[in-house]
Parts: C-alpha cells; structure tokens; sequence
C-alpha cells in the first residue's frame, strides 16, 4: 500500500463499532443502517501535504486530493472525473444582483454528472477487491455512472433504478453495458430499489456501490473533492454559502467533509454556510432541519413526486451528517417547487450557456429563493453546485417553449 492511503479507522455512524482498514468492510456488522465513516491520520497527512504542494500538482482529476482519498491510485480509472470549472457567474449575478456568485459546473463530468467522482472511488475499492459484480440502486445518474467506470474496468454492474427513470438514464447504463432493473414503487415510503439491491449483496455477494454512505463508505469520499476544488479555484478564500442539491443527502455529506478536511489541515479558517435544496414533493431532510428533528425522527416521504428524478429518495441515508454539516455551519434548508426549478434552467442556459437538469438547478432555485427572504446578502460569497447535464432529461424541459416551427422548404 502507498504511504498516502493515510485511513486511520473506519467506525459506523449507528453504534460506534469501530473497523480496520485493512478488514475493508463495506456495511457495520450490526447492519443497522449506519454509515462506516472513514478517519485520516491527519498528522500524516499534514506532515507532507501543503496548499503549495497541491497546486503544483499535474493530475486535475479528483486523485490530485489523493492523500485524502480511501484508496490507492494505482486501482483507479481514470475517465477524466473532477477537475471541473468553477464559473464566475456575471451575467446571471447581475439580474440576482449577486456580486460573488460562482458556479460549480459538475455537468462537465465523464457521464454528465458529479456522481462520476463518488463512483470513481467507489469502483476503484472494488477493483482493489478484485470484486468482478458491483450493484447499485440509484435514479439513474449514480448507476449510469458506475456503469461506465464497470465498462472501463472490464466489471460486471447491476443497475436497480426507479420505473421513471429518464430515457437518457437508462440509454447510458445500458451502452455501458450494465444490467438494468427497472423498478415500480409497491409501497408508501419503501426505496424497492435498495431493498433488492441488499438481496444481491446478501444473496449473491455482489460488492455494493450505491451513492449513499450506509451500503459504501468509500463513495461518500469522492464528493469532498467538490469542496477542496472550490477552494482551491478560489485561492483558498473564504466563501459564505454553499447551494447543494439533495436527496439522500450523501453529496452534502461529502462537502462537509471536505470542508472538515481542509479545516483540520488548517488550509481554510471558517465553514461555509451548507444548503440543502430538496423538492417540495420530497423534503423529508429539510423538514428535520428545519424542525429540529433528529435524523432517527425522520419518516420516509410516502410517495416522493418531482420533476428533479435525482433528488427523489423517499429516505436521506445520509441525512444524519447531513443535518450535522448544516446545523454546525449555520446553514439552511430549503425547498423548491418544479416550477422555480425550470425558471433556474432557463436562467443557467439564458444566461451562462450552462445546461443542466432539473436536479442540477434546484440548487440555483433555492439560492433565489434565499436571496428573495434576505437570508442571502447580495455581497456574499455564493457557490452553487450545477450537478447535472441537461441531456440527461431533455423531456423535463421540452414543454417550457412552443414547439420551433417547421419549415418546408418546398412550399416557401
Ligand atoms: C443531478 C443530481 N444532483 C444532486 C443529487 C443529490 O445527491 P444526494 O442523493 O447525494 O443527496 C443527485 C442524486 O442522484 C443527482 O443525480
Ligand atoms: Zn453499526
């Protein structure tokens, strides 16, 4: 092993069981939900790791962070994840009157979405593994995802989606060859996708590789790489809020750790304010955030109904260091309709060229939103994270314009 895998333990978020790496288990033992969070030797890490060290580093994938990863690089593969542009957003700052506002365009991504750097790490554990079955259960952008890291790999993926899942989704997962089941909702509140996505890890030893932290802690890792690219595309100055999407709250997650991360090192002085942004028709997290519940007082939302595909998990995995991230930032939780999250499309392609789907502008709907009831100071420091391509789900948006005309040429 490389001396900068520098994983010091891994104990689950439920109970507190704590595991060595080298075990490399995936779920606690107790199987009780909990996520195995991984610790760093962050003395280690801080005795060769500098700002001035990352920056002058060749590799502008997420493995340039990779002493704060789970695994070594040599099990990678490498598509070309992270490393995306942290836009000065001008045009659409001046009509919010937003003088700070930066976007963080992870449609850029190999497969079209910021789950490519979660999948990365996951897979690359699997290959450490010599794991030759992978299962997920997603809406669609996390398996389409690992979907294309299996392909590269020469790995088998067994893909459990949503029934709705868009066609570009399931276009993706089944070009990179994955084995896709397509799933219909049976009962109030129950995910049926991770249900049987447990049968095949318990039933056939699939290795599992969803995005959220209970079923595979080593995921969760990739995402912090949003948070430390940030920073440093910012020359490691302070930013007052960032906007993120969230469904079961594992992207939050890892920005909070990232942020953590960076802190620790003492790269950074102060937390970013974190936002979650769910859909009105799935805000189970933002409901306890913002009623002060306990993660373990969250119910499921009986059935989950929005046009943002990717934010529709009835239940937040991760939602306990979700509501942990945004209550010890002073953060927020937010809600927004699809209506606010089509206006935020438009606003992203009329005004930045940028194209994203609907799960990807609900973090601008939300900022809009926070702007408008003055919780968001025109002065700030905003980032927002734009988490997916527009091509991914071209029918959510089709019905905002009339249909262009159709010309023939033969009776003009
Ligand atoms: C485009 C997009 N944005 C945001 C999210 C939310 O991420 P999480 O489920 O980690 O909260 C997803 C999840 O599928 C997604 O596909
Ligand atoms: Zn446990």
């Amino acid at each position: 092993m490389k001396e900068w895998v520098h994983v010091q333990k891994l104990v689950c978020s439920k109970c507190g069981t704590e595991y060595v790496p080298a075990d490399n288990p995936l779920l606690c033992k107790k199987r009780d939900s909990g996520r195995l969070d991984i610790i760093y030797d962050y003395d280690a890490i801080s005795a060769n790791l500098t700002r001035k060290a990352i920056e002058s580093r060749k590799a502008s994938d997420i493995w340039r962070y990779e002493e704060l990863l789970p695994v070594d690089s040599k099990f990678a593969v490498r598509l070309g994840e992270g490393g995306t542009r942290l836009v000065r957003a001008n045009r659409l700052g001046e009509k919010l009157e937003m003088r700070n506002l930066f976007l963080k365009d992870e449609t850029r991504n190999p497969s079209g979405s910021f789950k490519d750097r979660a999948m990365a790490v996951g897979l690359a554990k699997a290959i450490e593994l010599r794991k030759q079955d992978v299962v997920t259960a997603s809406s669609g952008n996390a398996a389409a995802s690992l979907a294309a890291y299996c392909a590269a790999a020469g790995i088998r993926c067994n893909a459990f989606v949503p029934a709705e899942a868009s066609k570009a989704k399931i276009a993706q997962l089944l070009l990179y060859g994955a084995t896709v089941h397509r799933c219909k909702q049976i009962r109030e509140g129950a995910d049926v996708t991770v249900q049987l996505m447990v049968e095949a890890v318990d039933q056939l030893g699939y290795y599992s590789c969803p995005s959220f932290g209970p079923f595979n802690p080593y995921q969760v890792e990739g995402p912090k790489t949003i948070a430390f690219e940030i920073y440093e595309q910012r020359d490691w100055s302070a930013v007052d809020f960032i906007f993120v999407p969230t469904g079961s709250g594992c992207l939050l997650t890892g920005i909070w750790k990232g942020v953590r991360d960076l802190k620790k090192l003492g790269f950074i002085e102060s937390y970013p304010r974190l936002v979650a942004v769910q859909p009105a028709g799935n805000q189970a997290l933002v409901k306890a955030i913002n009623e002060g519940l306990q993660f373990s007082q969250i119910i499921p939302q009986p059935y989950p109904k929005s046009i943002a595909s990717g934010l529709l998990d009835p239940f937040p995995w991760d939602g306990d260091a979700a509501i942990a991230g945004v209550k010890e930032t002073r953060g927020a939780g937010v809600t927004v309709t699809d209506a606010e999250m089509l206006e935020a499309i438009k606003d992203l392609a009329g005004y930045q060229g940028m194209f994203a789907e609907p799960s990807g502008a609900a973090g601008l709907a939300g900022l809009k939103k926070m702007v408008q009831d003055g919780r968001v100071k025109n002065s700030d420091n905003v980032v927002v994270l734009i988490t997916g391509t527009g091509l991914k789900d071209p029918d959510a948006v089709l019905g905002i314009y009339p249909e262009p005309l159709l010309v023939d040429p033969r009776s003009a």
